[in-house]
């Protein structure tokens, strides 16, 4: 049996070097099985619960801290390397309970507890993020936890009061007290205790037949790529973690694209923006959002806070399921998908990149480095929809990214596309043929919606009928021109803490 290589990362502030164990240990399953830290609980182990919420603290490419909330039941142990990684039981000093602690009890806001734990490393990350979040923003921060017994109404309650409870520091310590990652002073430990952690060399582990690395340049990654086609890649595994904890399966060759620097970057010129395969689906999210505001609700609406701060557009992509939230958005703005093989690198619209159900065009020892988006030039329209069953984090029935662009009144350009109702996301094509040309108007609608419903055959699975699913994609597309022909929004969509009709 052989083994080597070292994780190394600050686990509550103590340095930690993890060797013997496999790579592929989540997260959590190393907290709990092998540290006997229980603080941490387990409900889904598919990232859909938040019980195991864990907060992460990294240095970004400005040496500033970043904080995240992570799910740590599909984070693979690897993934903290030169991190910090913060548990429950770190937040308590002896009998000094943390001020989020404090103002869970007083607001009555936990029961069985079993949930209370990842609530609490939430508001504790929201704590260090936010200094005056309103009620959104605590629900947003709160959408991937679930409490099944207390209730949501006490635990935003104590969301709201924590800050009273914070005190002024008294040492450095007390970082974890303090509101705010940007205060003077605040974290400058915890940043130098990553500085020391960094290292200019791969991180490689090899432990009893699995194989984990995380190359740190673009060229490295692209000749391990080819040299082990079938090797798993990995970026937040959010995906790939699910391999492990519920089909059970070992993954013999892991490669981790995180720490390749090119890939970590998002690109703005005046024509296009680049997003690496390493950039998060928060910060893709961010990026966009400038160009385009309107994807607003898709950001709020895809998962939870910590998978959209491990997962990454890229990932979202290769994946390639017909629901994937991110392909009919990318689609609609007209996104390239930038492949790479060893040194030969070649383009491909994201309509040519999704071949079959579950399948791409990336060849055997290929791989996303980037997607590519135009920047907006001309008068144009778009909006995203998603309709599942839920508000928060849910799998989509069908969802749609809806653009055309107007010269002189009449549609120039149309990119109408859905997920959900084909084995593959797909432009309308006869959708796009009765748009094209006219003036954006009742009766282009209505030519529009009755050639829509030629482009697809949707299938009947749980989600939704064959029926169902037909009447939604025609509705989406009268959605489209009331939202964006009405300054007011037509739709009311009944959020978290909200009571519906
Ligand atoms: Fe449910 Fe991790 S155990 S999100
Ligand atoms: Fe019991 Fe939340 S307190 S599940």
């Amino acid at each position: 049996m052989k083994s080597a290589g070292a994780i190394h990362f600050l686990l509550n502030g103590v340095p930690q070097a993890v060797e013997g164990v496999a790579p592929t240990t989540t997260v959590l399953c190393y907290l709990r099985e092998h540290l006997g830290l229980m603080g941490t609980k387990e409900g889904c182990a598919e990232g859909d619960c938040g019980a195991c919420t864990v907060a992460v603290a990294e240095l970004d490419a400005e040496d500033g801290l970043r904080l995240r909330p992570v799910n740590a039941c599909i984070q693979l142990l690897p993934s903290l390397d030169r991190k910090a990684l913060f548990t429950v039981e770190g937040l308590r000093k002896g009998d000094r309970l943390h001020p989020v602690q404090k103002a869970m009890l007083r607001s009555h806001a936990s029961q069985c507890g079993f949930c209370t734990p990842g609530f609490v490393m939430s508001l504790f990350v929201l704590m260090k993020t936010s200094a005056d979040p309103d009620r959104q923003q605590i629900c947003d921060a709160l959408a991937g936890n679930l409490c099944r017994c207390t209730g949501y109404r006490p635990i935003i309650e104590a969301a709201a009061r924590m800050y009273e409870f914070a005190d002024a520091p008294a040492s450095p310590d007390d970082w974890l007290t303090r509101t705010g990652l940007d205060a003077a002073g605040s974290g400058s430990w915890l940043k130098q205790a990553l500085r020391d952690l960094r290292q200019s060399t791969s991180l490689e582990i090899v432990h009893e037949g699995t194989h984990y690395v995380a190359p740190r340049t673009i060229a490295e990654l692209a000749a391990l790529v080819a040299r082990h086609p079938t090797a798993k890649l990995v970026a937040g595994a959010t995906d790939a973690g699910l391999l492990v904890t519920k089909a059970l399966l070992s993954l013999p060759f892991v490669i981790s694209v995180t720490e390749v620097a090119e890939l970590q970057r998002v690109e703005v010129t005046g024509d296009w923006v680049v997003i690496g395969a390493a950039v998060s689906v928060a910060d893709a999210f961010s990026a966009l959002m400038r160009d385009y505001p309107h994807l607003d609700e898709m950001r709020r609406r895809f998962s939870g806070p910590g998978i959209r701060a491990a997962a990454t557009l890229v990932g979202n992509i290769v994946n390639a399921s017909p629901v994937g939230d991110w392909a009919p958005i990318l689609i609609a703005l007209g996104a390239v998908a930038l492949l790479r093989h060893g040194d030969d690198e070649r383009e491909l619209s994201l309509e040519q990149f999704f071949t079959g159900f579950r399948r791409t065009a990336l060849r055997s020892g290929e791989f996303v480095q980037a997607i590519r988006l135009p920047r907006p030039r001309a008068p144009f329209l778009f909006r995203c929809y998603k309709v599942a069953k839920h508000f928060d984090q849910d799998i989509a029935a069908v969802s749609c990214g809806l653009y055309v662009e107007i010269d002189a009144d009449r549609i120039t350009t149309s990119r109408i596309a859905y997920g959900g109702v084909d084995a593959i996301p797909r432009r309308a094509p006869q959708c796009e043929s009765a748009l094209k040309g006219r003036v954006w108007s009742e009766d282009t609608l209505e030519a529009a919606c009755a050639a829509l419903q030629s482009d697809f055959d949707p299938i009947s699975d749980l989600r939704g009928s064959r029926d169902y699913r037909l009447m939604v994609t025609v509705n989406l597309l009268r959605r489209f021109y009331v939202d964006s022909t009405t300054s007011t929004r037509a739709m009311t969509v009944w959020t978290y803490g909200e009571h519906g009709p």
